[in-house]
């Protein structure tokens, strides 16, 4: 049989390269994978844990979904869907709720992060939390467990979510029968630490990100802004220096180091923006024609909607 891979992107903030390399490439690669039966979702509802601001998560979904698109996510090959649009997703987490232990979502990484932040800080320990943080688990695991997915690729941080997850399944097969199948995560190894403007890992909580689909004139600002030393032009830079990392990602190549940091920086601009130029176009007509994604997403959520009321079907009856 066909295998399942099925993945997500919470819906949080602007895409920025970081993302983009790191991420968004690999997660398109893997979903183009020939010989399986391909799930993208877009999980808004567990950004809303989040949320501060209402416009924030609608414009969110938007660029995260454009985005996607105009890096190439085939949609016939792929069911892309907003999670949103799949209310059995909900049905099951509720039902799961009851399966899966508390001191197992204590156990949560993201759950003990924010409690230890508190601690720190000499506040309540579930101060600002809420429950969609704290059951954020038991959501994930509904999103996997309702497609009857074999493989979830995501990033080493959510290995602990798919362990969970699996955990939740087998609870629930040995009371109802065996009615879920066990899903593995697939982690990527290689991902490279893209570094940002400052050299630091690039991420939104260092503010160095660049976003992927700027305008080719604040890309160049954002280059031009990249500390550099005051080395002669003739003098050899070092090749761990973010321009010659970032060129080498774009480029796939090396850059020849015995280059001044001014024409180094114009180089680098010249690569990314040629690269990025094609999807960025592709991408501003999608912000711009919004309706042709939502009924790429809205065909995704009824093709995604067959498969889980199949599976909530099948629980009800181990229920009845
Ligand atoms: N938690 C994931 C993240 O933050 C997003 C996500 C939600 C997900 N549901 C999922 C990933 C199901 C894989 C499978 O990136």
């Amino acid at each position: 049989m066909k295998q399942t891979v099925l993945t997500g992107i919470k819906c949080t903030g602007t895409p920025h390269v970081g993302n983009y390399l790191g991420a968004i490439a690999p997660a398109i690669a893997r979903a183009d994978m020939a010989d399986a039966s391909s799930y993208f979702f877009l999980a808004d509802y567990h950004a809303l844990n989040q949320i501060k601001d209402a416009r924030e998560l609608q414009q969110s979904v938007r660029e995260i979904a454009c985005t996607f698109l105009a890096c190439g996510l085939d949609p016939k090959r792929t069911v892309f869907y907003r999670q949103s649009d799949v209310p059995e997703v909900f049905e099951l987490s509720t039902i799961l709720g009851n399966m899966t232990p508390k001191g197992l979502m204590n156990r949560a990484h993201s759950y003990k992060a924010a409690v230890q932040k508190n601690t720190d800080a000499g506040r309540d320990v579930d101060d600002d939390v809420n429950i969609g943080l704290y059951t954020y688990p038991i959501l994930m695991a509904a999103d996997i467990l309702i497609m009857g997915t074999n493989f979830v690729p995501v990033g080493q941080d959510q290995k602990q979510h798919i362990e969970m997850t699996a955990d939740i399944a087998k609870s629930f097969n040995a009371v109802f029968g065996n009615t879920f199948t066990i899903p593995k995560e697939i982690i990527r190894e290689d991902v490279a630490i893209i570094p940002g403007l400052d050299g630091r890992k690039m991420s939104k909580s260092y503010n160095n990100t660049i976003p992927l689909f700027c305008s080719s004139a604040e890309l160049l600002k954002l280059i031009k802004r990249i500390e550099t030393d005051s080395s002669a032009p003739t003098d050899p830079k070092p090749t761990d220096h973010m321009i010659f990392q970032l060129y080498k990602h774009f480029a796939g190549t090396e850059m020849n180091n015995k280059i001044g940091w001014g024409d180094a920086k114009q180089k680098l601009f010249d690569t990314m923006d040629k690269f990025i130029t094609p999807m960025r176009d592709k991408y501003n007509h999608l912000m711009a024609n919004y309706h042709e994604v939502e009924k790429i997403l809205d065909d995704g959520a009824a093709r995604a909607r067959v498969v889980a009321r199949d599976m909530i079907d099948r629980v009800r009856q181990c229920l009845k």
